[in-house]
């Protein structure tokens, strides 16, 4: 799906999310359960759904969210931490329970333990049923960097020098401030979601966008392990499809 602008991909990512929100049918066991990235793409996507709930179209009540990564070694409150991202950008905004919210914990002591129990509470939960994912400029998705396999689950991962470098504006563009190492859900996580719908806007995003879906499956760009996907679509801004 192409459209203008980003405010324009995020008007139709929300309104397409909080249809499949509203149409899903929760019972006492089960919640209607959304995979959730941080990034900017999805920043205008997040702004639409809190309009909708502020509008009393929406509601979270029945949502458990799970998200894609964290940095390993920030704490929880620093400010560019992913947990203060999600509830400065969407959770504070919404009618979630605090305790329907998962976001993995890059401070836990044992890790790898941390990332087991992640993936063992999406299959309690049910399973993901609408993962909404970014893409990194090389083509990455949550923090499967190149390489990746794509049989990959929540793990621990080390961050490309490119990652690095691309996020470092967030930490004042001082490169030796960025977290080297995330925790990340598995390409093989993202795509035993029942669907999953992809922001893609701006041209820094253009190359990456070609690759995932006019190259082959491979690990160098993750995102394209989603040709595999029987239920997948990717929102796009025209910058963004400049490659195409
Ligand atoms: C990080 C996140 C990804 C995100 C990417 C792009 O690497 N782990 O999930 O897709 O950034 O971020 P932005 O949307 O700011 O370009």
């Amino acid at each position: 799906i192409i459209r203008d602008d980003p405010a324009a991909v995020g008007e139709y990512v929300g309104n397409y999310i909080a249809r499949r929100i509203n149409e899903f049918k929760p019972t006492a066991e089960r919640k209607f359960v959304l995979g959730l990235p941080t990034g900017s793409s999805p920043i205008p996507t997040y702004k639409v759904l809190i309009r909708l709930v502020k509008e009393g179209k929406l509601s979270f009540k029945d949502v458990v969210t799970f998200n894609m990564d964290e940095y390993v070694g920030l704490p929880i409150d620093h400010k560019e931490s992913y947990h203060t991202f999600m509830f400065e950008q969407l959770f504070s905004h919404i009618d979630i329970p605090p305790s329907q919210v998962n976001i993995l914990d890059g401070t836990k002591k044992d890790l790898i333990a941390e990332c087991e129990e992640y993936e063992q509470k999406i299959k309690d939960a049910g399973g993901i049923e609408l993962f909404l994912a970014g893409i990194g400029e090389d083509g990455h998705v949550a923090f499967n960097e190149p390489g990746s396999s794509l049989a990959s689950r929540t793990r621990i991962k080390t961050l490309a020098y490119d990652t690095i470098l691309a996020n470092s504006r967030f930490f004042d563009n001082d490169l030796s401030s960025v977290p080297r190492m995330a925790l990340t859900v598995g390409v093989a996580t993202v795509l035993e979601a029942r669907e999953v719908v992809v922001v893609v806007t701006g041209q820094r995003k253009s190359l990456a966008l070609r690759r995932a879906i006019e190259e082959g499956v491979n690990h160098l760009t993750t995102l394209s392990a989603l040709q595999l996907h029987q239920h997948s679509l990717i929102v796009a801004d025209e910058d963004a499809t400049a490659e195409l």
